[in-house]
Protein backbone atom coordinates (compact mmCIF):
# COMPACT_ATOMS: atom_id res chain seq x y z
CA UNK A 1 0.00 0.00 0.00
CA UNK A 2 2.30 2.81 -1.20
CA UNK A 3 0.26 5.70 -0.06
CA UNK A 4 -1.73 5.65 3.34
CA UNK A 5 -3.37 8.49 4.92
CA UNK A 6 -4.40 8.40 8.37
CA UNK A 7 -6.15 11.15 9.65
CA UNK A 8 -8.39 11.94 13.36
CA UNK A 9 -11.91 11.30 12.79
CA UNK A 10 -13.41 12.97 15.87
CA UNK A 11 -12.04 15.80 18.48
CA UNK A 12 -8.27 14.45 17.90
CA UNK A 13 -6.35 12.70 20.65
CA UNK A 14 -8.00 8.98 18.97
CA UNK A 15 -5.01 7.63 19.13
CA UNK A 16 -3.58 8.25 15.70
CA UNK A 17 0.24 8.12 17.04
CA UNK A 18 -0.68 4.41 18.33
CA UNK A 19 -1.29 3.35 15.00
CA UNK A 20 0.64 5.45 12.78
CA UNK A 21 3.73 3.56 15.30
CA UNK A 22 1.94 0.43 14.79
CA UNK A 23 2.20 0.59 10.99
CA UNK A 24 5.38 2.00 10.34
CA UNK A 25 7.22 -1.03 11.13
CA UNK A 26 6.76 -1.48 7.14
CA UNK A 27 6.44 1.94 6.18
CA UNK A 28 9.95 3.75 4.46
CA UNK A 29 8.83 7.44 4.82
CA UNK A 30 6.14 9.12 7.55
CA UNK A 31 5.00 12.75 6.29
CA UNK A 32 3.30 15.48 8.61
CA UNK A 33 0.96 17.74 6.62
CA UNK A 34 -0.76 20.11 8.74
CA UNK A 35 -1.12 21.03 12.48
CA UNK A 36 2.16 21.83 14.23
CA UNK A 37 3.05 21.41 18.03
CA UNK A 38 -0.34 22.04 19.20
CA UNK A 39 -0.36 18.10 18.79
CA UNK A 40 0.44 15.90 21.12
CA UNK A 41 0.96 11.83 20.00
CA UNK A 42 1.81 9.38 22.72
CA UNK A 43 3.55 5.78 21.72
CA UNK A 44 4.56 3.89 24.58
CA UNK A 45 7.02 0.83 24.07
CA UNK A 46 9.79 -1.22 25.97
CA UNK A 47 8.10 0.68 28.74
CA UNK A 48 9.30 4.04 27.52
CA UNK A 49 6.72 7.01 26.75
CA UNK A 50 7.38 9.16 24.05
CA UNK A 51 5.55 12.00 23.25
CA UNK A 52 5.38 13.94 20.22
CA UNK A 53 4.30 16.96 18.98
CA UNK A 54 5.88 18.28 15.95
CA UNK A 55 7.92 15.14 14.78
CA UNK A 56 6.03 12.34 12.89
CA UNK A 57 5.53 9.33 15.23
CA UNK A 58 7.56 7.15 12.45
CA UNK A 59 10.63 8.65 13.83
CA UNK A 60 10.52 5.82 16.66
CA UNK A 61 11.17 3.08 14.28
CA UNK A 62 14.61 3.76 12.87
CA UNK A 63 14.22 2.36 8.98
CA UNK A 64 11.88 5.57 8.38
CA UNK A 65 12.62 9.18 7.26
CA UNK A 66 10.24 11.98 8.57
CA UNK A 67 8.79 14.75 6.25
CA UNK A 68 7.69 17.94 8.06
CA UNK A 69 5.52 19.44 5.15
CA UNK A 70 4.84 22.84 4.06
CA UNK A 71 1.09 22.73 5.26
CA UNK A 72 2.71 22.32 8.65
CA UNK A 73 3.13 25.40 10.74
CA UNK A 74 7.12 24.82 11.91
CA UNK A 75 8.10 25.83 15.80
CA UNK A 76 11.98 25.65 15.63
CA UNK A 77 12.72 25.74 19.56
CA UNK A 78 10.21 23.03 19.99
CA UNK A 79 11.61 20.91 16.93
CA UNK A 80 14.80 21.05 18.37
CA UNK A 81 13.72 20.28 21.92
CA UNK A 82 11.99 17.20 20.76
CA UNK A 83 14.95 16.14 18.53
CA UNK A 84 17.26 16.64 21.92
CA UNK A 85 14.61 14.34 23.67
CA UNK A 86 14.65 11.77 21.13
CA UNK A 87 18.14 12.03 21.06
CA UNK A 88 18.60 11.27 25.12
CA UNK A 89 16.37 8.53 24.80
CA UNK A 90 18.43 6.70 22.14
CA UNK A 91 16.65 7.29 18.98
CA UNK A 92 18.86 8.94 16.29
CA UNK A 93 17.33 11.80 14.21
CA UNK A 94 20.24 12.91 12.42
CA UNK A 95 19.53 12.61 8.42
CA UNK A 96 16.00 11.49 8.90
CA UNK A 97 13.98 14.34 9.50
CA UNK A 98 13.47 16.59 6.52
CA UNK A 99 11.31 20.18 6.90
CA UNK A 100 9.97 22.18 4.51
CA UNK A 101 11.17 25.51 3.41
CA UNK A 102 7.84 26.52 2.71
CA UNK A 103 6.17 25.75 6.23
CA UNK A 104 5.55 28.72 7.98
CA UNK A 105 7.29 29.46 11.15
CA UNK A 106 5.53 30.05 14.89
CA UNK A 107 7.25 32.71 16.74
CA UNK A 108 7.08 34.28 20.07
CA UNK A 109 4.41 37.26 18.81
CA UNK A 110 2.11 34.32 17.12
CA UNK A 111 2.11 32.96 20.77
CA UNK A 112 1.43 36.10 22.91
CA UNK A 113 -1.09 37.08 20.13
CA UNK A 114 -2.95 33.50 20.64
CA UNK A 115 -2.68 34.38 24.66
CA UNK A 116 -4.20 37.73 23.53
CA UNK A 117 -7.22 36.05 21.84
CA UNK A 118 -7.83 33.66 23.96
CA UNK A 119 -8.70 35.63 26.86
CA UNK A 120 -11.91 37.34 24.44
CA UNK A 121 -12.57 34.26 22.44
CA UNK A 122 -12.57 31.43 24.78
CA UNK A 123 -11.85 28.38 22.00
CA UNK A 124 -10.09 26.89 24.39
CA UNK A 125 -7.06 26.77 22.05
CA UNK A 126 -3.82 24.70 23.24
CA UNK A 127 -1.83 28.74 23.27
CA UNK A 128 1.04 27.33 20.89
CA UNK A 129 0.87 29.88 18.36
CA UNK A 130 -1.29 28.10 15.78
CA UNK A 131 -4.00 30.64 14.93
CA UNK A 132 -1.98 33.14 14.78
CA UNK A 133 0.46 31.19 12.63
CA UNK A 134 -2.22 30.19 10.16
CA UNK A 135 -3.38 34.10 9.89
CA UNK A 136 -0.02 35.58 8.99
CA UNK A 137 0.14 32.72 6.37
CA UNK A 138 -3.47 33.58 4.57
CA UNK A 139 -2.71 37.54 5.11
CA UNK A 140 0.36 37.10 2.80
CA UNK A 141 2.44 38.26 6.05
CA UNK A 142 4.06 35.05 7.14
CA UNK A 143 7.49 33.83 7.13
CA UNK A 144 8.85 30.59 6.54
CA UNK A 145 11.65 28.35 7.11
CA UNK A 146 13.41 29.60 4.23
CA UNK A 147 13.70 33.18 5.52
CA UNK A 148 15.02 31.80 8.57
CA UNK A 149 17.91 30.85 6.78
CA UNK A 150 18.73 34.21 5.31
CA UNK A 151 19.52 36.68 8.15
CA UNK A 152 19.02 39.87 6.59
CA UNK A 153 15.36 38.72 5.13
CA UNK A 154 14.38 37.36 8.82
CA UNK A 155 15.45 39.92 10.49
CA UNK A 156 13.88 42.82 7.85
CA UNK A 157 10.42 40.60 7.95
CA UNK A 158 10.38 40.20 11.51
CA UNK A 159 10.79 43.82 12.31
CA UNK A 160 8.02 44.56 10.02
CA UNK A 161 5.46 42.32 11.27
CA UNK A 162 6.93 43.02 15.08
CA UNK A 163 5.72 46.50 14.47
CA UNK A 164 2.09 46.19 13.27
CA UNK A 165 1.60 43.57 15.99
CA UNK A 166 2.61 45.79 18.67
CA UNK A 167 0.53 48.24 17.61
CA UNK A 168 -2.64 46.36 17.45
CA UNK A 169 -1.58 44.17 20.84
CA UNK A 170 -1.80 47.96 22.70
CA UNK A 171 -4.70 48.92 20.87
CA UNK A 172 -6.83 45.73 21.52
CA UNK A 173 -5.32 43.81 24.57
CA UNK A 174 -3.22 45.87 26.75
CA UNK A 175 -2.80 49.75 26.40
CA UNK A 176 0.40 49.63 28.43
CA UNK A 177 2.06 47.07 25.89
CA UNK A 178 5.69 48.16 25.56
CA UNK A 179 7.73 44.49 24.88
CA UNK A 180 10.11 43.96 22.07
CA UNK A 181 8.46 41.60 19.84
CA UNK A 182 11.96 41.34 18.27
CA UNK A 183 14.23 40.10 20.99
CA UNK A 184 13.96 36.38 19.49
CA UNK A 185 15.70 37.37 16.43
CA UNK A 186 19.96 36.56 17.06
CA UNK A 187 18.61 33.34 19.27
CA UNK A 188 16.35 32.18 15.95
CA UNK A 189 18.86 32.70 13.45
CA UNK A 190 21.38 30.54 15.49
CA UNK A 191 18.80 28.26 15.81
CA UNK A 192 18.24 28.25 11.78
CA UNK A 193 21.92 27.84 11.31
CA UNK A 194 21.11 24.72 13.20
CA UNK A 195 17.93 23.62 11.41
CA UNK A 196 19.99 24.29 7.80
CA UNK A 197 20.74 20.25 7.47
CA UNK A 198 17.02 19.65 7.83
CA UNK A 199 15.76 21.94 5.37
CA UNK A 200 14.76 20.04 1.81
CA UNK A 201 12.70 20.11 -0.85
CA UNK A 202 9.91 17.72 0.37
CA UNK A 203 7.66 18.54 -2.65
CA UNK A 204 10.26 16.68 -5.02
CA UNK A 205 11.14 14.26 -2.46
CA UNK A 206 7.90 12.56 -1.42
CA UNK A 207 6.69 12.76 -5.28
CA UNK A 208 9.61 10.87 -6.20
CA UNK A 209 9.43 8.18 -3.49
CA UNK A 210 5.42 8.11 -4.10
CA UNK A 211 6.29 7.34 -7.85
CA UNK A 212 9.21 5.02 -6.80
CA UNK A 213 6.22 3.17 -5.18
CA UNK A 214 7.90 3.24 -1.78
CA UNK A 215 5.66 2.74 1.17
CA UNK A 216 3.91 6.11 2.55
CA UNK A 217 1.99 6.67 5.47
CA UNK A 218 0.85 10.45 5.74
CA UNK A 219 0.09 11.67 9.19
CA UNK A 220 -2.69 13.55 10.25
CA UNK A 221 -2.83 15.49 13.18
CA UNK A 222 -5.70 16.97 15.46
CA UNK A 223 -9.43 15.55 14.04
CA UNK A 224 -11.64 16.04 11.36
CA UNK A 225 -14.27 17.41 13.78
CA UNK A 226 -11.98 20.19 14.20
CA UNK A 227 -11.36 21.29 10.69
CA UNK A 228 -11.42 24.95 9.78
CA UNK A 229 -14.12 24.12 7.52
CA UNK A 230 -15.87 20.89 8.28
CA UNK A 231 -15.83 21.17 12.29
CA UNK A 232 -17.69 22.95 15.15
CA UNK A 233 -16.86 26.47 13.63
CA UNK A 234 -15.36 28.78 15.22
CA UNK A 235 -14.11 26.07 17.93
CA UNK A 236 -11.65 24.54 15.78
CA UNK A 237 -8.61 24.58 14.75
CA UNK A 238 -6.56 26.99 12.11
CA UNK A 239 -6.04 24.29 9.30
CA UNK A 240 -7.26 21.08 7.30
CA UNK A 241 -7.40 17.72 9.67
CA UNK A 242 -9.16 16.29 6.84
CA UNK A 243 -7.84 14.23 3.93
CA UNK A 244 -7.61 17.34 1.55
CA UNK A 245 -5.16 18.79 4.09
CA UNK A 246 -2.56 16.07 2.81
CA UNK A 247 -2.72 16.98 -0.69
CA UNK A 248 -2.24 21.03 0.20
CA UNK A 249 -0.09 20.34 2.79
CA UNK A 250 2.42 18.13 1.23
CA UNK A 251 1.67 18.63 -2.60
CA UNK A 252 0.98 15.46 -3.43
CA UNK A 253 -1.83 14.48 -6.37
CA UNK A 254 -5.07 13.12 -4.30
CA UNK A 255 -5.64 10.03 -6.77
CA UNK A 256 -2.20 9.08 -5.03
CA UNK A 257 -3.34 8.31 -2.10
CA UNK A 258 -4.90 4.81 -1.95
CA UNK A 259 -5.84 3.94 1.45
CA UNK A 260 -7.52 6.71 4.35
CA UNK A 261 -6.95 5.24 7.92
CA UNK A 262 -10.00 6.56 9.65
CA UNK A 263 -9.16 6.83 13.73
CA UNK A 264 -11.70 6.24 15.93
CA UNK A 265 -12.03 5.97 19.43
CA UNK A 266 -14.64 3.42 20.66
CA UNK A 267 -16.26 6.72 22.45
CA UNK A 268 -15.10 10.41 22.24
CA UNK A 269 -13.22 13.01 23.55
CA UNK A 270 -13.09 16.78 23.40
CA UNK A 271 -10.46 19.50 24.75
CA UNK A 272 -11.47 22.99 24.64
CA UNK A 273 -14.84 24.12 24.01
CA UNK A 274 -17.79 23.88 21.80
CA UNK A 275 -20.45 21.63 21.34
CA UNK A 276 -20.23 17.95 22.19
CA UNK A 277 -24.24 16.38 21.87
CA UNK A 278 -22.86 12.94 23.14
CA UNK A 279 -21.02 14.22 26.37
CA UNK A 280 -21.47 11.92 28.96
CA UNK A 281 -22.98 12.39 32.46
CA UNK A 282 -20.85 13.47 35.23
CA UNK A 283 -20.19 10.27 36.80
CA UNK A 284 -20.01 7.58 34.10
CA UNK A 285 -17.37 10.38 32.40
CA UNK A 286 -15.21 10.56 35.14
CA UNK A 287 -14.71 7.38 35.17
CA UNK A 288 -14.10 7.05 31.50
CA UNK A 289 -11.70 10.10 31.79
CA UNK A 290 -9.80 8.32 34.61
CA UNK A 291 -9.77 5.04 33.29
CA UNK A 292 -8.65 6.14 29.60
CA UNK A 293 -6.33 8.87 31.16
CA UNK A 294 -7.87 11.57 29.11
CA UNK A 295 -5.62 14.02 29.86
CA UNK A 296 -4.05 16.61 26.98
CA UNK A 297 -0.86 15.55 26.10
CA UNK A 298 0.06 18.76 25.15
CA UNK A 299 -1.77 20.70 27.65
CA UNK A 300 -2.28 18.40 30.32
CA UNK A 301 -6.50 19.67 30.69
CA UNK A 302 -8.80 16.87 31.11
CA UNK A 303 -10.70 16.06 27.93
CA UNK A 304 -14.64 15.76 28.06
CA UNK A 305 -15.70 11.97 27.45
CA UNK A 306 -17.99 10.89 25.70
CA UNK A 307 -20.71 8.06 24.05
CA UNK A 308 -19.30 7.28 20.62
CA UNK A 309 -21.60 9.66 17.97
CA UNK A 310 -22.37 7.51 15.01
CA UNK A 311 -23.38 10.70 13.08
CA UNK A 312 -20.24 12.38 13.36
CA UNK A 313 -18.77 9.30 12.40
CA UNK A 314 -20.20 8.47 9.07
CA UNK A 315 -19.82 12.44 8.62
CA UNK A 316 -15.93 12.05 8.75
CA UNK A 317 -16.03 9.03 7.15
CA UNK A 318 -17.78 10.98 4.20
CA UNK A 319 -15.70 14.31 3.59
CA UNK A 320 -12.49 12.14 4.48
CA UNK A 321 -13.33 9.34 2.43
CA UNK A 322 -12.26 6.69 4.69
CA UNK A 323 -11.87 3.89 3.20
CA UNK A 324 -10.26 1.79 6.86
CA UNK A 325 -11.16 2.59 10.32
CA UNK A 326 -8.43 1.72 13.00
CA UNK A 327 -10.58 1.42 16.70
CA UNK A 328 -8.72 2.49 19.47
CA UNK A 329 -9.28 2.31 23.34
CA UNK A 330 -11.62 -0.66 23.04
CA UNK A 331 -10.20 -1.96 26.84
CA UNK A 332 -11.45 1.07 28.42
CA UNK A 333 -15.10 0.12 27.86
CA UNK A 334 -14.89 -3.26 29.81
CA UNK A 335 -16.69 -3.75 32.60
CA UNK A 336 -19.53 -1.77 31.75
CA UNK A 337 -23.04 -3.29 32.01
CA UNK A 338 -24.28 -0.85 29.06
CA UNK A 339 -22.17 0.84 26.26
CA UNK A 340 -24.49 3.25 23.94
CA UNK A 341 -23.63 4.60 20.78
CA UNK A 342 -25.48 7.75 19.42
CA UNK A 343 -27.23 7.03 16.46
CA UNK A 344 -29.30 10.34 15.50
CA UNK A 345 -29.93 13.30 17.06
CA UNK A 346 -32.80 14.68 18.43
CA UNK A 347 -33.53 18.81 17.15
CA UNK A 348 -36.04 20.89 18.17
CA UNK A 349 -38.61 17.63 18.34
CA UNK A 350 -37.21 16.18 14.60
CA UNK A 351 -34.56 13.12 14.75
CA UNK A 352 -31.84 14.11 12.17
CA UNK A 353 -28.95 11.83 11.39
CA UNK A 354 -27.08 14.49 9.00
CA UNK A 355 -24.12 16.25 11.11
CA UNK A 356 -24.26 20.20 11.09
CA UNK A 357 -21.59 21.71 12.88
CA UNK A 358 -23.56 24.51 13.12
CA UNK A 359 -23.44 26.03 16.32
CA UNK A 360 -26.87 27.16 16.81
CA UNK A 361 -28.35 23.29 15.52
CA UNK A 362 -25.77 21.58 17.22
CA UNK A 363 -25.67 22.88 20.88
CA UNK A 364 -29.75 21.77 20.61
CA UNK A 365 -29.11 18.60 19.21
CA UNK A 366 -30.19 15.73 21.95
CA UNK A 367 -28.10 12.17 20.94
CA UNK A 368 -31.01 9.33 20.63
CA UNK A 369 -28.96 6.44 21.59
CA UNK A 370 -28.58 2.94 20.64
CA UNK A 371 -28.22 0.74 24.11
CA UNK A 372 -26.23 -2.65 23.95
CA UNK A 373 -25.13 -5.50 26.14
CA UNK A 374 -21.32 -4.74 27.46
CA UNK A 375 -18.67 -7.02 28.35
CA UNK A 376 -17.55 -8.26 31.35
CA UNK A 377 -14.97 -9.58 30.35
CA UNK A 378 -11.53 -7.83 29.86
CA UNK A 379 -10.09 -7.52 25.86
CA UNK A 380 -6.75 -7.24 27.58
CA UNK A 381 -5.10 -10.57 26.17
CA UNK A 382 -6.87 -10.48 22.96
CA UNK A 383 -4.62 -11.21 19.58
CA UNK A 384 -7.71 -11.43 17.10
CA UNK A 385 -11.10 -10.12 16.15
CA UNK A 386 -12.34 -13.82 17.66
CA UNK A 387 -10.07 -13.35 20.82
CA UNK A 388 -12.88 -10.61 21.64
CA UNK A 389 -15.86 -11.14 23.78
CA UNK A 390 -18.87 -11.18 21.91
CA UNK A 391 -20.05 -8.23 22.62
CA UNK A 392 -17.36 -6.24 22.02
CA UNK A 393 -17.90 -7.89 18.83
CA UNK A 394 -20.85 -6.85 18.45
CA UNK A 395 -20.58 -3.22 19.41
CA UNK A 396 -17.57 -3.25 16.81
CA UNK A 397 -19.74 -4.91 13.98
CA UNK A 398 -22.92 -2.00 14.54
CA UNK A 399 -20.65 0.86 14.89
CA UNK A 400 -19.15 0.23 11.78
CA UNK A 401 -21.80 -0.44 9.75
CA UNK A 402 -23.01 2.76 11.46
CA UNK A 403 -20.43 5.15 10.10
CA UNK A 404 -19.96 2.85 6.87
CA UNK A 405 -16.57 1.93 6.71
CA UNK A 406 -14.89 -1.67 7.59
CA UNK A 407 -12.86 -1.75 11.19
CA UNK A 408 -8.98 -3.14 10.16
CA UNK A 409 -7.29 -2.73 13.07
CA UNK A 410 -8.36 -2.84 16.60
CA UNK A 411 -6.26 -1.63 19.48
CA UNK A 412 -6.61 -2.65 23.19
CA UNK A 413 -3.95 -1.28 25.11
CA UNK A 414 -1.51 1.89 25.01
CA UNK A 415 1.43 -0.47 24.53
CA UNK A 416 3.03 -1.16 21.11
CA UNK A 417 1.85 -4.88 21.16
CA UNK A 418 -1.85 -3.91 22.61
CA UNK A 419 -2.65 -3.73 18.29
CA UNK A 420 -4.21 -6.35 15.86
CA UNK A 421 -5.71 -6.77 12.49
CA UNK A 422 -9.40 -7.56 11.77
P1 LIG B 1 -5.35 25.37 18.48
O1 LIG B 1 -5.15 24.31 17.47
O2 LIG B 1 -4.29 25.41 19.55
O3 LIG B 1 -5.61 26.71 17.88
O4 LIG B 1 -6.71 25.01 19.29
C1 LIG B 1 -7.99 25.04 18.67
C2 LIG B 1 -8.85 23.88 19.15
O5 LIG B 1 -8.30 22.66 18.70
C3 LIG B 1 -8.94 23.75 20.69
O6 LIG B 1 -10.22 23.26 21.02
C4 LIG B 1 -7.88 22.72 21.00
O7 LIG B 1 -8.13 22.06 22.21
C5 LIG B 1 -8.05 21.79 19.80
N1 LIG B 1 -6.84 21.01 19.49
C6 LIG B 1 -5.72 21.44 18.89
N2 LIG B 1 -4.84 20.44 18.74
C7 LIG B 1 -5.42 19.35 19.25
C8 LIG B 1 -5.02 17.98 19.35
O8 LIG B 1 -3.93 17.56 18.93
N3 LIG B 1 -5.91 17.15 19.95
C9 LIG B 1 -7.12 17.56 20.38
N4 LIG B 1 -7.54 18.82 20.29
C10 LIG B 1 -6.70 19.71 19.73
Amino acid sequence: MPVNLIVGAQWGDEGKAKIIDYLSKNIDFVARCQGGANAGHTVVFDNQKFILHLIPSGILYSHTICLIGNGVVFDVKKFFEETENLNSKGIDTKGRILVSPNAHLVLPYHKLQDEFEEEKSKIGTTKRGIGPTYTDKVSRKGIRVRDLLDAEIFRQKVRANAQTKAKIFKALYRNDFDEDLTSFVDEFLALGEKLKPYVADTIYFLNEKINENKNILIEGAQGALLDVDFGTYPFVTSSNPTSGGAVTGLGIPPWKIQKVTGIFKAYLTRVGNGPFPSEMETEIGEKIRQKGNEFGSTTGRPRRCGWFDAVAGKFSVMINGITDVALTKLDILDGLDKVKICVAYEFEGRKITNFDSELKILEKCKPIYEELDGWKESTESAKSFSDLPKNAQKFIERLSELVGAKVSIISISPDRKGTFEV
